[in-house]
């Protein structure tokens, strides 16, 4: 069975297949016959589990999910709103799930390793949106897609990443798919206290990839390509969460490369400021906006349609 359940199980030829069947469905939707041409999985049902707050990731499932023709049924809060309340195991979950036969669960969870929890008992094929502080594979497969659409390689890119590293799952799944591409550089920018964990630090290693943790905003922006922030994951922290420090505003755009990208997983809370929208280097709402493009990929790689 295909799960989604992490980025290191995608190398970079199965990621460029998964890619070109993404930009022949953008294609089309650009093109005259629009968007209901795609009705790949008509008939099929997919389920949205989320048991933790969503926007992005849970409405473009189910648009994904709707132009293949899919029926999607959706569950939010299901930490609240789902018999998890009454005490019921994940593990339990999905097996009554899978009773209903659902072709796909989509499924956010707040522990990490739930996806693969899931996928363990599943009959039906996993994508993990997100599993507490773990990964979000589907997020990082938008965010390289995105890369590729605008700086034309994945490989050879001096990236610069920031800001929660210890917490934020974007990121740690972004730096694991950056490092199967050749002579991308990592400048990972934090606070001393929220840098990347051991195994992610482990795994640069083991596969060679260079990268510096330095805590130097302006240092950073000046040598990346791509420039990608995310917000402190505040709902990570048992105490206060520390108050953001690397913003970035016009004066920080200045000091960016003129070709470079500034990309954000959203939502951005403070981490960006606004005036910097309309700068076109910003492109974090197109890159929401691939997200519905590569999950409909991904849904048709998923139930083996190629
Ligand atoms: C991210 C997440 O849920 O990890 N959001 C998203 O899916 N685009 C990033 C975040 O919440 O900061």
């Amino acid at each position: 069975m295909r799960h989604v359940l992490d980025v290191q199980q995608f190398d970079p030829k199965l990621l460029s297949l998964i890619f070109k069947r993404t930009s022949e469905i953008q294609s089309h939707f650009k093109s005259k016959h629009a968007a209901h041409n795609e009705r790949s999985l008509s008939g099929k049902m997919m389920f949205n589990i989320f048991y933790e707050p969503s926007t992005r990731t849970r409405i473009s499932f189910a648009s994904a999910a709707h132009f293949l023709g899919m029926e999607v049924v959706n569950t939010e809060n299901a930490r609240e709103f789902s018999s998890a309340i009454k005490g019921e195991s994940l593990e339990d979950t999905i097996k009554v799930l899978c009773q209903y036969n659902p072709t796909v669960i989509v499924l956010r969870h707040n522990e990490e390793g739930s996806a693969l929890r899931a996928a363990n008992v599943s009959t039906v094929p996993i994508i993990n949106a997100g599993d507490g502080g773990g990964q979000h594979p589907t997020q990082a497969l938008l965010d390289l897609y995105t890369i590729n659409q605008s700086k034309g390689r994945t490989s050879n890119l001096s990236v610069a990443i920031g800001t929660d590293l210890l917490h934020s799952r974007t990121t740690r799944s972004l730096c694991y798919l950056l490092a199967q591409y050749p002579k991308n550089s990592l400048i990972l920018v934090s606070p001393k206290t929220l840098r990347i964990g051991n195994d992610l630090r482990s795994y640069l290693i083991e596969k060679g990839t260079n990268f510096e943790e330095t805590d130097n905003l302006d240092y950073a922006l000046s040598k990346a390509d791509v420039v990608y922030w995310n917000r402190i994951q505040k709902e990570r922290f048992t105490g206060r969460a520390p108050k953001q420090t690397y913003i970035i505003g016009p004066p920080q755009m200045d000091i960016m490369k003129r070709d470079a990208i500034l990309m954000d997983p959203l939502p951005r809370v403070d981490q960006i400021d606004p005036r910097v929208d309309s700068d076109k280097r910003a492109i974090y709402f197109e890159q929401a906006g691939n997200g519905m493009f590569v999950r409909m990929a991904l849904l048709e790689w998923v139930t083996e349609i190629f």
